[in-house]
């Protein structure tokens, strides 16, 4: 009997309804004396900071100390690459970053503490948009590039055309914000406990910030309550001032944002600029394809390299195109550092290439599925870096099967027949395809360790270096050790993630949580299990091949024991219950200089068929039915990944079409709390959402013949950006319907407009002005 791919629930489903679930928060109650931080933010977006007197915040009752520069007794800096992120600035590079930190007793004590700091800036010219940047030659890195074949085949091409496509960012609006408390431990060192994916990285910063090794500082992660990408690098900075406090004060200290605090300092997915050139053959073959990517990274590098890395990986999608250029560049600007975001710069690229692909088929009068279906990846085609796209036939077999399954010709005609009857709401039907690659992009980032334990009654606990954000990880793992060491599931516990039970671990991102974490802990049961193997064929006096583990009973030459007495056994041989595991991907490889290699170990597919309807008068939209097939691998556990399908799905549509983040004219964020960004919810839930992964699909050399599935399914919703653009195009058959993302009600309105109008394409004056999508 197996556990993997059984379909147990999320080992943390009934404490994440019941309230049960500890978050880092709720630890506070265990840390008597506990300080509360709150940052002196800056109301400038570009200022240099001239003094800062935070007497008057001492005065308010219950504040302990306020926190500066000089209180750092390392390195004042929590940039993790470039060292460009200092913890105390004395140049404020974007509206809202701190400036200084108040601790006191309480957090309403400490806010009333840094409302009072005087502080003295001079105000200088700001950055705000990717258009500014550009015309100020303001970048925070040089031109990455991918290319390959004759790109003057554009000119020969039967259809030529170029444009340009504004690209929203998106809040990350993870339940839980960023949290980290830090205290000085029983033997002199720092421990933390902190919401961060990265905690190796997390105890580097702090180390660098305290000027202490890496062994005295700990770091803890218990479970967060979500993440996206946004607790990838940015609890690191938050980390450290909990951990300068601590230091200063000798008392624990916890920073925790509160929500318009997290939305006004961290992060966000980088809005884009694309500018597209394509040459298509009047069939609707692509034959030739150049583009420009610029993003707005904001103030500091953070992890926008290897996120625009990730954009041109996927600048072609699912598609096989012979001639193709590329170039990405990340405009540095003064707004919060922009960040991993679910899809890491992909949902960015690909969402070009299907503009580029839905055009092509309105110039061209194909049907676009059709134009999609000839462009797909052949079995044996290699992408523009040079990695052969192993099992291509995978994606055409996904795209036929959706076709079917999804009832597309029958309701094809139905929306048509719809859009013939109705004047002012119109439907719309599409199919998109994901390619999507699994491997961080930094190849040395792919590897995991493990350190699983077996006590003498058969019990185990498990460790590794992934964290747990709700996306399943521990459970996944938890099902591998349970199979691997032939215990039931029960008998397996995991623990929270700490750096010193497993060190030097990779962020749990990439979607390559399960791939690595869960084949770092397979290769410890293994070894565990090989030497109980020994011990057991000893009491049955068989062959120790002949030996099986199977829930907790252990079976050979005919008789059977219990996993516990082969423990205890083994335990009174002097044998080893415990050990550590290792993973490191193989094979994979990239040169950044050449644009060459094959920096993934594979791909993951999907596709997915919406239908949507929108209104004329008032731009608003809705999703009617969504169809998914996503290639899962060998499922390790069902219920879980669908959840990741679901929520992946409408992350997606949250950002194609209701999120939009706008800054004011001083480079303030307006749209800095729930009121004014509008999230996806339930009332955006497809009235049907069907869900199927593909069959037969064991991934050789993945741990249990699984597949990745934390990101792919997001960009899964261009197919609903499609079926709106389907849903304007009923307006006006002959039109070439093209808007902004998001597709806001405004931007759809416009859209209709613009078609009834047979206006050309583009963001209206107006729109364009309102909405920042630079
Ligand atoms: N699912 C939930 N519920 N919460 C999250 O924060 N993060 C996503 C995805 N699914 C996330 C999630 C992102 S950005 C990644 S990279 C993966 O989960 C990371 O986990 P995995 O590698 O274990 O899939
Ligand atoms: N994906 C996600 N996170 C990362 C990556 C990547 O490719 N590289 C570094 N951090
Ligand atoms: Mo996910 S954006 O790789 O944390």
């Amino acid at each position: 009997m197996t556990t993997v791919g059984a379909a147990v629930p999320h080992e943390s489903a009934r404490d994440h309804v019941t309230g049960a679930a500890l978050y880092t928060e709720d630890l506070a109650g265990r840390f008597p004396g506990l300080l509360h931080a709150w940052p002196i933010t800056a109301p400038h977006a570009h200022a240099r900071v001239l003094s800062i007197d935070a007497g008057p915040s001492r005065t308010v009752p219950g504040v302990v100390d306020v926190l500066v520069g000089s209180d750092v007794p390392g390195e004042g800096d929590s940039g993790a690459n470039r060292h460009d992120e200092p913890l105390f600035p004395t140049e404020v590079l974007f509206h809202g970053q701190a400036v200084a930190w108040v601790l006191a007793e309480s957090r309403d004590a400490a806010r009333a503490g840094a409302e009072r700091a005087v502080v003295g800036y001079e105000p200088l010219p700001a950055l705000l948009t990717i258009d500014e940047a550009i015309a100020a030659g303001s970048y925070l890195n040089d031109p990455l590039r991918l290319a390959r074949g004759d790109l003057t085949a554009i000119e020969r091409s039967a259809l030529r055309f170029d444009g340009e496509l504004r690209i929203g960012g998106q809040e990350h609006f993870y339940l839980e914000t960023q949290v980290s408390i830090a205290w000085r431990d029983e033997t002199g060192g720092c421990a933390v406990v902190s919401s961060t994916q990265h905690p190796s990285e997390t105890q580097d910063i702090v180390a660098r910030a305290l000027a202490l090794p890496d062994n005295q500082v700990t770091v803890e992660c218990i479970r967060m309550g979500g993440a996206f990408g946004g607790k990838e690098v940015q609890a690191n900075g938050l980390a450290a001032i909990a951990a300068v406090g601590a230091w200063k004060t000798g008392r624990p200290v916890m920073v925790r944002l509160t929500r318009a605090l997290d939305m006004m300092l961290t992060g966000k997915r980088h809005p884009y600029l694309a500018r597209y050139e394509a040459g298509f053959s009047s069939d609707g073959r692509i034959e030739a394809l150049r583009l420009e990517f610029y993003s707005d990274g904001g103030w500091s590098l953070d992890l926008s390299e290897p996120i625009m890395w990730r954009t041109l990986f996927h600048c072609e999608n699912a598609y096989f195109v012979p001639a193709i250029e590329v170039t990405g560049r990340v405009c540095r600007t003064h707004k919060t550092s922009q960040t991993a975001f679910r899809g890491f710069g992909g949902p960015q690229g690909m969402i070009v290439v299907e503009e580029v692909m839905a055009q092509a088929a309105q110039r061209l009068n194909i049907p676009p599925e059709i134009v999609r279906r000839r462009n797909l990846y052949a079995q044996g085609q290699h992408t523009p870096y040079g990695q052969a796209v192993d099992e291509a036939d995978r994606m055409s077999t996904i795209w036929d099967r959706l076709l079917t399954t999804s009832d597309f010709e029958r309701r094809r005609a139905a929306v048509d027949a719809y859009n013939q009857a109705n004047s002012t709401s119109k439907r719309g039907l599409a199919i998109t395809p994901v390619k999507f690659g699994i491997s961080f992009t930094a190849t040395f980032f792919n590897q995991a360790g493990a350190l699983v334990l077996v006590y003498r009654d058969g019990s185990v606990q498990v460790n590794h270096g992934g964290t747990e954000m709700g996306q399943g990880l521990f459970t996944k793992v938890a099902q591998i050790a349970a199979d691997v060491l032939g215990v039931p599931l029960a008998s397996v516990r995991t623990m929270s993630t700490r750096t010193d039970k497993v060190p030097n671990t990779s962020a749990t991102a990439a979607s390559s949580g399960t791939d690595l974490n869960g084949a770092a802990v397979a290769d410890a049961c293994r070894q565990i299990v090989g030497r109980l193997r020994s011990v057991a064929a000893g009491l049955f006096d068989c062959d120790p091949s002949s030996v099986t583990f199977d829930q907790g009973v252990v079976s050979g030459g005919g008789r059977t024991v219990s996993f516990a007495s082969v423990c205890e056994q083994a335990y009174h041989q002097r044998v080893s219950l415990f050990a550590n595991g290792f993973y490191r991907t193989p094979e994979i490889h990239f040169d950044p200089s050449t644009g060459r290699g094959k920096p993934f170990h594979y791909f993951a597919f999907g596709a997915a068929v919406s239908e949507v309807e929108i209104d004329r008068f008032t731009g608003a939209s809705r999703v009617l039915r969504v169809d998914i097939l996503e290639d899962v691998g060998d499922s390790i556990a069902p219920v879980v990944d669908r959840g990741q399908i679901e929520g992946g799905f409408m992350q997606g549509l949250g950002w194609l079409t209701v999120e939009e983040l706008l800054w004011d004219d001083r480079g303030r964020l307006s749209t800095a709390g729930a009121s004014t960004y509008k999230l996806p919810s339930w009332s955006e839930v497809p009235d049907t959402f069907n869900v199927a992964f593909l069959e037969e699909a064991t991934e050789r050399s993945v741990v249990f013949g699984s597949k990745a599935v934390g990101e792919p399914p997001l960009m899964l919703a261009l197919s609903a950006r499609e079926a709106l653009r389907d849903a304007v195009r009923a307006f006006n058959a002959s039109a070439i319907v093209t808007f902004d993302s998001p597709a806001t009600p405004e931007r759809i309105f416009f859209a209709v407009r613009r078609a009834r109008l047979s206006l050309p394409g583009g963001a209206p004056r107006r729109a364009a002005a309102t909405a920042d999508a630079s």
